[in-house]
């Protein structure tokens, strides 16, 4: 077995991918005008089936745009999970906007609608479920509270590309899907991100945001505050390429998924991998291992275990509400989740080999750190 280096995540980049790119800069349309950002937006909106859909520069700016477009700002709350990547309550916050935390489903680890329930208010103007590593959040009970308050939802998909809720594809559920293109995400455009939505006068109100708010009638007049949150022409060629490929990515997602779970001898009740709720098809955009007895030390020492075997990994997300910003009391399934987690390495071009190696690593180190 080879003993090189195992990141824990790697774009897959092929001919294709080359092809596009080199024909985007080569006709001379780099910056955000040209046929691969209508070509790109069109053909995402199609694979989420929402109408329409808008790049964007990254998944950040595109949960922002999808809140400014919705005109929440100051005053109003947003409900996030308490366990989900920052950007999701940044993106709230740069609004004026109140992040809430919510806690999340014990198994999933995506926002539970109980928790929610607890913490809506008057002042609640959106509820955002993260699609957590690739599994989806449990939408129907969301939308069961939200709908009848007039409250939105937004999915923050970025780590979700291709997973389905009961069949139907994430990025459609709610009114605004966000997904993110990220050098490590299931596609990516480099940086980058997608807004898929239905509503025509939700989708021309972020398109012209995110164009500096400019008067249609009178060039350089700006009746409004917008941004600059445009994808370019280069990267919507890379992300048309990764798209045309993305059932080949969930495939591969999938089967090596499957090969950890052949390859870690030590699982059991409390040594698990991804949890696959009876309604979802996760997009397994990371491995997930939850390993019941770990607290912050052992679990570092798991991780610096693997690394010095020449594999690397990550710890699962620190809750939001431990962060000086956010600070609040964590609720108890977060921290549980965010505390006995790690992601292993998770990439189309891993070998059965590699898996393997990973797996014989895990058992070797988890054997090493056992308590007691
Ligand atoms: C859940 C979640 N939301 C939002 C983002 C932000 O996306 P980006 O890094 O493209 O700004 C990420 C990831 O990077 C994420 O994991």
């Amino acid at each position: 077995m080879s003993s090189e280096f195992i990141p824990v995540s790697r774009p897959e980049i092929a001919e294709r991918e080359e092809r596009y790119v080199l024909d985007a800069v080569r006709s001379g349309w780099v910056s955000s005008l040209g046929p691969y950002i209508d070509n790109f937006e069109a053909a995402f909106a199609a694979y989420c089936g929402t109408a329409f859909a808008v790049a964007v520069s990254n998944g950040t700016t595109g949960l922002h745009l999808a809140l400014a477009a919705m005109d929440i700002g100051a005053g109003d709350e947003v409900i996030v999970p308490d366990l989900t990547f920052v950007a999701t309550a940044n993106a709230v916050a740069y609004t004026g906007a109140t992040p809430v935390l919510a806690d999340v489903d014990a198994d999933t680890g995506c926002l539970s609608a109980e928790a929610v329930e607890r913490v809506i208010t008057p002042r609640t103007r959106a509820i955002m479920p993260v699609h957590l590593y690739g599994h989806p959040a449990d939408m129907d009970p969301i939308r069961a509270l939200a709908e009848p308050r007039g409250i939105a939802v937004i999915e923050d998909a970025a780590e979700a590309h291709g997973a389905r809720y009961k069949g139907r594809r994430v990025g459609g559920l709610g009114a605004v899907g966000v997904f993110s293109f990220y050098g490590n995400k299931i596609i990516t455009t480099g940086e980058g991100g997608m807004l898929t939505l239905d509503d025509r006068r939700l989708y021309q109100r972020a398109r012209w945001l995110r164009d500096h708010a400019m008067s249609p009638e009178r060039r350089y007049f700006h009746p409004e505050r917008g941004f600059n949150y445009r994808m370019t022409n280069i990267q919507a060629a890379l992300g048309l390429a990764q798209l045309e490929r993305i059932d080949e990515f969930l495939d591969a997602r999938a089967r090596i998924v499957q090969w950890y779970r052949e390859s870690i001898a030590s699982l059991s009740p409390t040594v698990r991998l991804n949890h696959v709720a009876e309604w979802a098809t996760n997009a397994y955009w990371m491995v997930c291992l939850e390993v019941e007895h770990f607290d912050e030390s052992s679990r570092q020492r798991f991780m610096q275990g693997l690394r010095s075997r020449g594999i690397d990994s990550r710890p699962y997300f620190y809750p939001l509400s431990t962060m000086p910003m956010y600070a609040s009391p964590t609720p108890s399934a977060t921290a549980r989740k965010s505390r006995i987690g790690v992601n292993l390495p998770t990439y189309c071009a891993l070998t059965r080999d590699d898996v393997r190696r990973v797996g014989a690593a895990v058992d070797e180190v988890l054997r090493e750190i056992q308590p007691g």
